[in-house]
């Protein structure tokens, strides 16, 4: 979910709603805003995008502060009944929220008791209910009280009709930052719904209260003592933030990996000694040596990036390394201690079930280091070091951009960790280093060839569903194939370690399936054009991603893509650019939403 707050002299609605466009990835179900017009509260609230909600804005309506939200449905299903803002009773008090209030249902039971009564199915009502329960002419008192008997996850804004120059808000486990304008406050979620107005951003902290008012900004902490947070400079542009003529972030994204990956390795890599410096892990080159396991932490994509991080690691160091799902590891036995190193990898550093494992790590003494795009995120926050993928706001749901980067920021930590424990030579480092030296350069030849792959993929945007195969770091990058297809196309498709099509998934290989094979050169090239030779006996297509040097990869696959020589470590990077635009131009035959796929949401802060 998305919130957003706005304090000033400009048109309040406008700049309430073009915020909120913005932070529209975060969730897009229902949204609204309440505004405080000539000291009377107006609430406004639509099912579905910003678009509907700015049909239904009173025409020249004038505020001068007011609250928004886009939801992304947890609690109740979507629908205006459960679109933010909530009011209690009176109608005075206006809440909207991030997060998952745990003890909801008591806190409920007692205001009914107390004679509330509910309008909506979400959590987030209580909210509002508990703050005019709480209220007796002191908003301040009112929320310190609030916050203190909530028990989760919580973003809070609100505004109250009664004390109507003043926006408060909490922050507790969900984002929440502030935006310092020219006598104009912001309140979002995350700095691009007001990176138009200002770079100024001040992000609160777990435990912080903020009141925003035309005088300025006060924080406290839950006790009311007062709290000093610095303003940082936010260094992304508005234009970054924006589409640049793509038709879609996704295809933007996906061409700003040259950039991104120099970026991400920008000022990391020393060929000549064979170093990798990532100034942002403070561990020694002694607690690097004692360290005796590795436990890889993620969702979603970037859990195929931990995948590919963790062969590395094993291959480079003497170290074993574990790959966990955040929502799995959670609830796990997993035993961890001080000789444990875990990475956490988060494009957005929001997403709950990763978060939670982060703390679990720490609780148990374990050294984290978190691996973010988001600068200020809570993972930014939480981890013992953190490195930034420094690829710029990603807005398609679906990564691309992030992906790539957290790969090549796991191979550079692997390279770090091997040297410090020196399981590898200068030569080798040195070697690998060069490779990934190259990859802005030839991941910009792949995107060369974004119309081949897209008339390949038009061959098939028909097909009711695909498989993808891989071997070793070509598993993970087929795993995240399927992700990316199935995410914006709809379309089902499932990644299998080649070696494994034999123990089912053949079964499910007839005439004509699709079945996409990465079969780049490797030392296990030879196993893949067995199992593709399999999959050709069940009469299914296959279409290879091949090197550009392979002259034979025809005589068994059907039709094949090719992607510039590179050793392999650097081809299925190169590998994933190329699924990533073969589901990207699928998606957009079918005419998907691409940037906001049905029932999807970028960052998941709820568990
Ligand atoms: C959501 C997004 C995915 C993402 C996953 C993990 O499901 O739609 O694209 O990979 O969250 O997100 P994170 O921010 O932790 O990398």
């Amino acid at each position: 979910c998305g919130i957003v707050g706005y304090v000033g002299n400009d048109n309040t609605a406008e700049v309430l709603l073009e915020s909120l466009s913005r932070l529209e990835y975060r969730g897009y179900d229902s949204a609204g805003v309440a505004l405080v017009c000539n000291g009377s509260l107006q609430v406004i609230r639509s099912y579905g995008r910003i678009f509907n909600l700015r049909q239904k804005m009173p025409h020249g309506i004038m505020a001068t502060m007011g609250i928004g939200h886009t939801r992304w449905a947890t609690h109740g299903k979507p629908s205006e009944a459960n679109a933010h803002p909530h009011r209690d009773c009176t109608g005075r008090i206006a809440v909207v929220h991030n997060g998952i209030i745990e003890n909801y249902k008591e806190l409920k039971d007692m205001l009914l008791a107390r004679g509330h009564t509910f309008t909506s199915e979400t959590d987030t009502e209580v909210v509002s209910h508990l703050l005019e329960d709480n209220y007796t002419g002191d908003m301040q008192r009112a929320l310190l009280e609030t916050v203190r008997q909530l028990k989760g996850s919580f973003a809070l804004a609100i505004v109250n009709q009664d004390e109507p120059g003043k926006i408060y808000a909490a922050r507790k486990d969900s984002p929440m930052v502030i935006g310092i304008g020219e006598g104009q406050y912001f309140l979002a979620s995350d700095v691009t719904a007001f990176l138009k107005h200002t770079r100024k951003a001040l992000f609160l902290e777990d435990g912080d209260v903020a009141i925003l008012s035309h005088e300025g900004v006060r924080l406290m902490d839950f006790e009311g003592r007062e709290v000093f947070r610095s303003i940082k400079a936010i260094e992304w542009d508005l234009e970054a933030a924006e589409k640049a003529g793509y038709d879609h972030f996704m295809l933007k994204e996906i061409h700003e990996q040259p950039t991104s990956l120099k970026a991400a390795i920008a000022g990391r890599l020393d060929e000549l000694k064979g170093n990798v410096n990532i100034k942002e892990i403070t561990l020694t080159e002694e607690q690097i040596r004692n360290i005796r396991h590795i436990v890889i932490i993620a969702c979603g994509t970037s859990y195929h990036a931990g995948m590919m991080g963790r062969y590395v690691i094993e291959e480079l160091t003497d170290l074993p390394v574990s790959i966990e799902i955040g929502s799995e590891f959670r609830y796990s036995h997993f035993p961890l201690d001080e000789s444990t190193l875990v990475i956490a990898i988060s494009q957005s550093g929001e997403t709950a079930d990763t978060l939670a494992a982060v703390k679990d790590a720490m609780r148990n003494g374990s050294h984290v280091i978190g691996i973010t795009n988001v600068v200020g995120s809570t993972l930014s926050r939480e981890a013992n070091d953190i490195i930034y993928m420094l690829s710029g706001p990603e807005i398609g749901v679906a990564a691309t951009k992030t992906f790539t980067a957290q790969v090549v920021v796991m191979y550079m930590i692997a390279i770090m960790l091997a040297r410090a424990r020196g399981s590898i030579s200068i030569g080798k480092a040195s070697k690998l280093i060069r490779a990934i030296k190259t990859l802005p350069q030839k991941s910009q030849l792949v995107l060369d060839m974004e119309a081949k792959i897209a008339e390949t993929a038009s061959l098939f945007s028909k097909s009711g569903c695909f498989f993808l195969v891989g071997r070793h770091l070509n598993f993970p990058v087929a795993l995240e194939g399927a992700l990316k297809i199935k995410e914006i196309s709809y379309v089902m498709s499932e990644g299998f370690a080649a070696g494994e099509l034999k123990h089912g998934p053949l079964a499910l290989l007839t005439t004509g399936v699709p079945v996409i094979a990465i079969a780049t050169e490797s030392e296990l090239y030879d196993k893949m054009v067995s199992n593709i030779r399999e999959i050709k006996a069940r009469d299914a297509t296959v279409i290879a991603v091949a090197s550009e040097s392979n002259r034979s990869v025809e005589q068994v696959a059907d039709l094949a893509i090719r992607v510039p020589d590179s050793c392999e470590y650097i081809s299925p990077i190169l590998s994933s650019i190329v699924l990533q635009l073969f589901a990207y131009y699928v998606a957009l035959a079918r005419g998907c939403p691409i940037d906001k796929p049905r029932n999807l949401a970028k960052s998941v802060t709820v568990e």
